[in-house]
């Protein structure tokens, strides 16, 4: 497998880029070639795409093609479908699609699938297992009356999923419960929460692949003791646990338990009892829609050549803007309120999975990876930076997500607010030329429109799954690997270390700034 900076491609899109890339004009080109917008528009499951306000064209396209094929990009996509250990650092599979695969009689349609199925029946078996366990309790906990406030207690990749897809699918969500995601240690959080509820109205979901995870094991420990402080005692019916962990779990004392496997990744992990939160919220059956949309992104990304496959697509438009525009960061723009958390979800997923500086062999790697990835919902990001976007010193690529049926009756609201994100993605491409230079907006500012016809279980399964695959699609590009995280420990095991000073006040070994810092919060 050559990594992305060995092949010919490689080269031959720098050149590409330095002879015409680089002072593409989008706008000129939509003007000069009436096919652009019907090329680079795709509909993919669940989601509508235009890509053409991008600074692609089919040369582009072509090369990025050649890019992925000389990458060995479908022999890694199918590697980690058919659950080859890609994980390389862990030695793990990479499994997040079975958790959202049908039954295998439904499902056996094509030879290739057939083979990943029969590879993985037993993994497969394991998880419908679970889910139709985890989907019995979450119907039984809908219907139990008593049970008002379900607190989902995780943090990264057992919080940001359930949290957005809670907030994301609200008009499926039951009125008859609240439901509170804890994830931050900082005691303001679980306090504030707690301070509205009653025991024995409580279910308490601890979410943790570990089990071991410093800021969940405090919460949870500060949840059980409020919870026997308030007369609670019984524990199996107010606390289950969300793990692979399953042993820790009955060791802090909770014996209602929903597992799942290391072969799912923790930014992957809505699809298996981490979306417990989820199913209670808006059910089973929807739930199971939620999986479902999934599922038809996975088939779409699994079988459509890659000339139209649209997470495809987008991974190489990734690679293309990081690696020869130079673009740092991508800003993502949901024109739906309920996606508001959308931008957060993606950053772990993003960057957590492509935030690397070696290659799956440890070798530093000579060209960028990971952009920044942020956002906030339209209109009001327009009315803060914006400003940036159009006028800034930066390019930085934006990209809108629309639904075109609203979940409300005000229709004029929906009808301005898709107003705005046209105009916007319009706004970008076009500029505005002015005499005066605080008033021009140079224009040609690359943007992607996704649409969805509405929000629903399915299409935001199928979004999640859109955005996985093109993570995936970039960093096998890069020759990286997506699925391990070991950025994130360092600070872990210093974190102890501070707060053992913090507790006795011994700076000894530490440098100045840090035992300053120490001395002013002891
Ligand atoms: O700190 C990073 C991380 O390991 C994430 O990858 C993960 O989603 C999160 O912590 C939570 O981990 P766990 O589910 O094991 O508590």
């Amino acid at each position: 497998m050559l990594r992305c900076d060995q092949t010919a491609a490689w080269n031959q899109l720098g050149e590409h880029f330095a002879s015409s890339g680089k002072s593409f004009d989008a706008r000129t080109a939509l003007a000069q070639d009436a096919s652009r917008v019907n090329a680079l528009s795709q509909a993919a499951p669940h989601v509508f795409a235009d890509l053409s306000k991008n600074r692609i064209d089919a040369a582009t396209e072509a090369l990025l093609m050649q890019l992925a094929r000389e990458c060995g990009l479908e022999v890694q996509r199918d590697a980690m479908l058919s659950g080859e250990a890609i994980n390389s650092t862990e030695n793990r599979a990479v499994l997040h699609t079975l958790l959202r695969r049908k039954q295998p009689v439904a499902v056996i349609e094509s030879a290739q699938s057939a083979t990943h199925l029969i590879a993985n029946a037993d993994k497969l078996s394991a998880v419908h297992s679970v889910l139709k366990a985890m989907l019995a309790y979450a119907e039984s906990i809908r219907a139990d009356d008593e049970i008002t406030d379900i607190v989902n207690i995780g943090i990264g990749g057992s919080d940001l999923g359930p949290a957005m897809a809670t907030i994301a699918l609200d008009e499926f969500v039951t009125p008859k419960k609240r439901f509170h995601f804890v994830s931050n240690v900082d005691g303001h959080e679980l306090a504030a929460t707690l301070k509205h509820l009653k025991a024995k109205n409580t279910l308490f979901l601890i979410a943790s692949k570990t089990f071991t995870t410093i800021e969940t094991m405090t919460n949870a420990e500060s949840a059980k003791a409020w919870f026997t402080a308030q007369g609670g005692t019984d524990t199996a019916r107010h606390f289950a646990a969300l793990t692979t962990n399953v042993q820790a779990a009955n060791a802090f004392g909770i014996t209602t338990t929903f597992g799942f496997w290391d072969w799912v990744g923790g930014r992957y992990s809505l699809w298996s009892a981490i979306g417990l939160p989820l199913a209670i919220a808006i059910g089973a059956e929807n739930f199971r829609q939620f999986l479902r949309g999934a599922a038809d992104m996975d088939e779409h990304f699994a079988t459509a050549p890659l000339e139209k496959n649209l997470p495809v697509r987008l991974g190489l438009l990734d690679v293309w803007y990081r690696n020869f525009h130079g673009f740092t960061s991508r800003c993502v723009a949901p024109y739906h309120s309920a996606l508001r958390r959308f931008p957060a979800y993606l950053q772990q997923l993003e960057m957590e999975s492509n935030g690397k500086r070696v290659d799956k062999a440890g070798q530093a790697l000579p060209f960028h990876t990971s952009p920044v990835v942020w956002g906030e919902p339209g209109t009001n990001g327009q009315h803060a930076f914006f400003q940036m976007l159009h006028q800034g010193t930066e390019v930085i690529p934006l990209e809108f997500v629309a639904v075109k049926h609203a979940a409300h009756a005000m229709q004029d609201h929906h009808t301005k607010l898709l107003a705005n994100a046209i105009a916007q993605s319009q706004a970008f491409l076009q500029g505005k030329s002015s005499e005066d230079g605080h008033r021009h907006f140079p224009g040609n500012r690359p943007g992607s429109f996704f649409v969805l016809d509405a929000l629903t279980p399915a299409s935001l399964g199928a979004l999640i799954a859109l955005y996985e695959h093109r993570v995936f699609v970039s960093g096998a590009i890069w020759g990286i690997n997506s699925f391990d995280q070991f950025g994130v420990e360092l600070g872990k095991v210093l974190a102890k270390d501070v707060e053992a000073r913090l507790l006795s006040g011994n700076v000894q070994g530490v440098d100045s700034s840090t035992a300053q810092l120490i001395s002013k919060l002891q």
